[in-house]
């Protein structure tokens, strides 16, 4: 018998044994690790911006010192450097070109806080897939995306880049892009490497200002920032990019808790990591590395495997390795993971990018997808008197504003490859599609968002009176939001205020169509306008997608990813706030407050005497031309336990005229935690289409396992206790149901 047991065992180790040395691409690395010397490993590690074919990127080269180059666009020059690499370097390890494609390559798709706007996954894979196959076409087998920051502070440029407020969205949004960028299989000639980035909290930086330093207690980083990168790599994502913040005074490139005990003790992660730009060196900067050898040492101690432009490693790393200072097991294993994702991409047996006669840019399913993604990613946020969409009563129509016809503007942020002169403007598509229905009288007013000419209000009005109603379209810049680009006010910039003032006062209904790169405090506005469709900055094809809402063809269904704030003081501003020991009641503004009243007369809870204690609104808002009405929640069982699920449902109706999509949202409050819980918390959400007088049912199904957050132990845990869950059309509205876990 014990015989028999012996056997079994060690007929099984032999198995798992034989399963473990199978992986063909681990024996490959192996043997090619065997071969390098330490020289060539460290030359692997190291990321070059392109110099096209400069004797010094060819020097490079040709002795093994260059294991990517990033921002090479030529495809000729691509296919020679890794001609270099593959014949004239002594091992002939080939070159990964990456590039930052982050809402398309040619065809540009809404900026990802606008695509997270669309709460459709399935679509922003689609986009993601559209700018692997344009930009795979020229050499680029790396994107450094998708960005998925937990982003908070609209001042913060980089809100742009990112998928809101929420680590829900943020963790489905960011899986469909990997997805999307990096195919079914990475050694696919159209796969892109995806990265997740920035790791981590690099949206909590102080006041919104880029780099900044930021202070994220373990809770908090845990439960609201890393999970959309655990996602990510249960999404098989090929390469993390560290951030640049501190986060507690280390710096991401030299952060051990988080590059090794996180993402590779806890996550099992076996991907690339990669430094931001001169990030390591940057490490001086901050203040906690002596010099360039200081930083290379922490960085490649805290696994950093790869330098992308500090120099750091290339020309450090062999003396750390020779006093001791670094293991070379060290840099093998960041060596591995390099070549680990060479293999994967099948650079070794497909090195070059073939030349096409005609690239595949701007394809009709690439246009037609992109222009999808700006009809679902514009939110309504009002439409007093059913003024949108425009009817056939409509004759004429006032083009204005200095979004109204501005290609380069319209594509937004962080998009170096695009062409403006591929960009269909709001006015040219309006003109096209519908200028045979509608007469349609132009007059920018400001010509661009930081205009404050008032020469160009008075045009702008004298045209608006000849319309039937103003289409106004206002925002921002391009180049006010990004890297490096935040704001410390957030309003509309320019004149444009008073130019919403000034279109007001005519009498003509304004329909306010609002072209940011982020989340802007335009309450005045709102209540000027009669109609406001908040669109962030759309791309491509901003234009047919905005003229299609306008004129009801298509029917609006975004839903803000990110709270609206009234003021900027008002950030951070976000639903998933905790609530305090005295929630905000009977709010007085500032103007009610009688003259001489008594310090305690306004009963003491929490609000600004300004603002009060609301959003403009609140994440996951956004109407549609049809109404849709949500019957009460039902739960499978008001008990659960460990390991088991519970059944939530309901019933939308579509009580309007037009069919329309709705997004269905479930939402979850732990009402008594051993700390304190956010009051409410996203857990599912469903895009649903239902024609005009439908009714669907929408089931979720909640596990224990999505009630948990992580304790002051540090241990996450379901605990025990009532919970409330909730099917809302956003993140305020609707009533919950109650279960208990026990
Ligand atoms: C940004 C990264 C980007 C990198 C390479 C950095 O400045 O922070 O997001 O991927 O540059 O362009």
């Amino acid at each position: 018998m014990f015989q028999k047991k012996l056997f079994f065992i060690m007929l099984t180790a032999v198995f798992l044994g034989c399963t473990q040395t199978k992986d063909p691409v681990e024996g490959k690395i192996d043997e090619l690790l065997s071969k390098m010397t330490l020289q060539e490993k460290i030359g692997q590690m190291n990321q070059l911006t392109g110099t096209g074919l400069s004797n010094d990127m060819v020097s490079q080269i040709k002795s093994g010192k260059v294991g990517s180059i990033l921002n090479e666009l030529d495809l000729k020059t691509t296919n020679e450097l890794q001609r270099l690499a593959v014949k004239e370097s002594r091992l002939g390890i080939p070159i990964i070109f990456a590039r930052d494609v982050i809402h398309g390559f040619k065809t540009i798709f809404p900026i990802p806080l606008g695509q997270a706007a669309t709460w459709n996954p399935q679509l922003v894979e689609s986009g993601a897939r559209v700018a692997a196959k344009e930009a795979t076409a020229t050499g680029i087998r790396w994107t450094f995306a998708p960005m998925i920051d937990i982003a908070r502070d609209p001042r913060w440029g980089r809100i742009a880049e990112s998928c809101g407020e929420d680590p829900y969205l943020t963790s489905q949004m960011g899986a469909a892009m990997i997805r999307g960028f990096q195919g079914k299989n990475l050694s696919d000639p159209t796969s892109l490497a995806a990265c997740a980035k920035h790791f981590a909290g690099y949206g909590a930086t102080e006041s919104g200002k880029d780099y900044n330093t930021t202070w994220i207690p373990e809770l908090q980083l845990r439960d609201v920032y890393l999970p959309p990168f655990k996602v990510a790599v249960e999404t098989g994502v090929a390469s993390f990019m560290c951030s640049f913040n501190d986060i507690n005074g280390v710096p991401s490139s030299g952060n051990e808790f988080l590059n090794r005990q996180i993402l590779r003790k806890e996550w099992n992660y076996s991907g690339l990591l990669v430094s931001d730009w001169a990030s390591i060196e940057q490490m001086i900067k901050h203040g906690v590395c002596t010099d360039l050898k200081d930083a290379a040492r922490k960085a490649l101690k805290a696994g950093v495997d790869m330098d992308m432009m500090s120099y750091a490693y290339i020309n450090q790393a062999e003396g750390l390795v020779k006093s001791g200072a670094i293991s070379e097991k060290q840099i093998d294993d960041a060596v591995r993971n390099i070549l680990r994702l060479k293999f994967r991409l099948g650079l070794f047996d497909h090195p070059y990018i073939k030349e096409q006669a005609k690239m595949p840019f701007y394809t009709e399913d690439a246009l037609r997808k992109a222009k999808q993604a700006v009809i679902e990613s514009a939110i309504l946020l009002k439409n007093e008197k059913d003024i949108l969409p425009l009817t056939d009563a409509i004759k004429s129509v006032a083009v204005i504003g200095p979004l109204s016809d501005a290609p380069a503007d319209q594509l937004g942020t962080w998009c170096f490859d695009a062409e403006p002169s591929h960009s269909v403007t709001p006015l040219a598509a309006i003109k096209n599609s519908y200028g045979a229905k509608v007469k349609v009288i132009t007059e920018k007013g400001l010509t661009y968002s930081r205009d404050r000419s008032p020469q160009g209000i008075a045009k702008a009005v004298n045209a608006a009176k000849k319309a039937d109603v103003i289409l106004l379209f206002v925002g921002e810049e391009a180049v006010l939001s990004g890297e490096a680009h935040c704001r410390a006010d957030i309003c509309l910039p320019g004149a444009q205020p008073e130019l919403v003032t000034a279109l007001k006062k005519t009498g003509k209904p304004v329909v306010m169509i609002v072209m940011a790169g982020r989340p802007l405090t335009i309450g005045k506005q709102v209540e000027e306008a009669d109609a406001v469709l908040y669109a962030f900055q759309g791309g491509t094809m901003a234009g047919p997608g905005l003229a299609d809402l306008i004129f009801g063809k298509a029917v609006p269904s975004g839903k803000l990813p990110v709270t609206l704030p009234r003021m900027v003081g008002q950030v951070p501003i976000y639903y998933a706030h905790k609530m305090t020991g005295r929630p905000a009641e009977k709010i007085c503004l500032i103007d009610n407050i009688p003259v001489g009243a008594a310090q305690t007369s306004l009963g003491n809870t929490s609000y600004h005497l300004d603002a009060g204690d609301s959003p403009l609104f609140p994440f996951g808002f956004g109407l549609s031309y049809t109404s849709f009405n949500y019957s009460s929640v039902k739960i499978s069982k008001n008990k659960m336990s460990e390991g088991q699920t519970l059944d939530v449902t309901c019933n939308i109706t579509n009580a309007g005229k037009y069919d329309g999509a709705e997004v269905a949202q479930l939402y979850i409050r732990d009402v008594v935690g051993s700390l304190a819980r956010p009051v409410r918390e996203l857990k599912g959400f469903q895009k649903i289409n239902l024609k005009a007088g439908e009714t669907k049912t929408v089931r979720f199904t909640l596990t224990s396992d999505q009630l948990a957050f992580w304790n002051a132990d540090m241990v996450k845990r379901t605990e025990p206790g009532e919970f409330q869950v909730w099917i809302s059309t956003d993140s305020q509205s609707g009533k919950p149901v109650t279960f208990n876990y026990i």
